[in-house]
């Protein structure tokens, strides 16, 4: 199968189309010749998309595509067939965070993550892991934790080695340190930094290295999407890593945006653009885009626009390596628990329907893939 053959589908999907038109016009009636059109021009997309799911198409643009997943829907057939046909990487959501992989000093949690890393592995899909060093989901332990600072360090090093270290090859790039800027701009005000300091970020990424040298590493954080303050203070706190030699690959920007404030993709490219002069990778990570419920179908083809956007902007830049949404379903999406009201977040509906997000995702990769000449050309 090659870009050729999809675009030869279309075309002749599309000549189907108007001859059909044509004939159906002639029976003069109109709403009847509407109603079928729509039909089938439903119907024809479907099937095209089966030919040619978005993660073929990302990858002749030459990025990957993904989703975040939980070990819990792994029963669900849907979830599990659409997640395999449609994404070439994924981040696990839940299973690798310090509440669930370490509950207690000496426990290690790893079934829940082992499931989705080998799902990934027999489909070609690569990992994301999500996440070592962050101030949420903690275990008690760490929470009441009541060590002297060397002790504390020791916990963060013996946990980072033995995360990564099993991972080790595995896992293509990992959100090292989440979140650990607040929104003023300053250090967000977290166990690490109150029990280790402000170097607790630098040891992360080093003990990371050291645990698997051929992992990205990344920082990962909400509302560093523009540049705005707390970008600014992203963006100095990575330089000054860089200036010291720290293994730092990438950084992450979430992307959980709502429908009623969509981030300026103009804004956006403008960001990408100063993390990739520092000879980083962007990564879109967590990509999803709310809608006050109920969602009406002019706010779901907003919402599409909105997707597009982003995802036109990452394919705009040359260092922006993934688009990753946090999930795919809106039958799965932490959305409507974080905020009452709000909901429809994601490209597919509760029955795994595409809705007009996936096809605005669908058709931006096709028409790039096909019109972006080749070195060849
Ligand atoms: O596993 C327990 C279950 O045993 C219990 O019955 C149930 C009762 O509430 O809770 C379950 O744990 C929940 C867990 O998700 C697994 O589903 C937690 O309550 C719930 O708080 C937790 O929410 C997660 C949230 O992070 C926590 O902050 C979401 O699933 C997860 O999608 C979300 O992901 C974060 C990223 O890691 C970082 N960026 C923001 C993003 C969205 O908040």
């Amino acid at each position: 199968m090659n870009l050729g053959f999809i675009y030869g589908l279309v075309s002749g999907f599309i000549i189907m189309a108007i001859v059909s038109a044509i004939t159906v016009k002639n029976l003069g009636d109109e709403k009847e010749f509407l109603r079928k059109e729509v039909d089938f021009l439903k119907n024809t997309l479907n099937r095209i998309t089966r030919v040619a799911p978005l993660r073929y198409l990302a990858d002749k643009n030459g990025i990957l595509i993904g989703t975040c997943v939980s070990s819990s829907h792994l029963t669900d057939r849907d979830y599990v067939e659409t997640l395999i046909r449609e994404f070439s990487v994924v981040t696990t959501e839940n299973e690798l965070k310090f509440e669930i992989v370490h509950p207690s000093p000496n426990t290690y949690v790893f079934e829940p993550a082992d499931r989705i890393i080998s799902l990934a592995e027999a489909n070609g899909m690569r990992v994301r892991g999500h996440t070592l060093v962050w101030h949420a989901q903690l275990p008690p332990w760490i929470v009441n934790g009541n060590f002297t600072k060397e002790e504390w360090k020791k916990v963060l090093r013996e946990h980072i080695l033995t995360v990564v270290g099993r991972y080790r090859g595995r896992i293509w790039a990992w959100d090292v340190v989440n979140e650990a800027v607040d929104d003023t701009g300053s250090l967000r005000d977290t166990v690490w930094l109150k029990n280790i300091g402000p170097e607790y970020i630098e040891l992360a990424f080093r003990w990371a290295h050291e645990a698997d040298p051929g992992a990205l590493l990344f920082y990962n954080d909400y509302g560093i999407e523009e540049v705005n303050a707390k970008s600014d203070a992203v963006y100095r706190l990575i330089k000054e890593l860089l200036k010291r030699n720290v293994p730092i690959h990438g950084v992450g920007f979430q992307m959980h945006v709502s429908l009623d404030n969509p981030p300026n993709p103009q804004k956006v490219a403008e960001n990408i653009k100063r993390f990739t002069d520092l000879g980083l990778q962007v990564h879109i990570t967590e990509m999803d885009v709310r809608i006050k419920l109920p969602a009406t179908e002019d706010e779901l083809i907003r919402q599409a626009q909105v997707y597009k956007e982003i995802l036109e902007v990452c394919l705009n830049s040359k260092n922006c390596t993934a688009f990753v949404m946090w999930g795919f379903t809106d039958k799965y999406s932490w959305i409507p628990y974080a905020f009452p009201g709000y909901g429809a977040a994601l490209i597919f509906d509760e029955n795994y329907l595409p809705k007009p997000a996936y096809y605005a995702l669908w058709e931006t990769l096709f028409s790039k893939a096909i019109w972006t000449p080749t070195s060849s050309d």
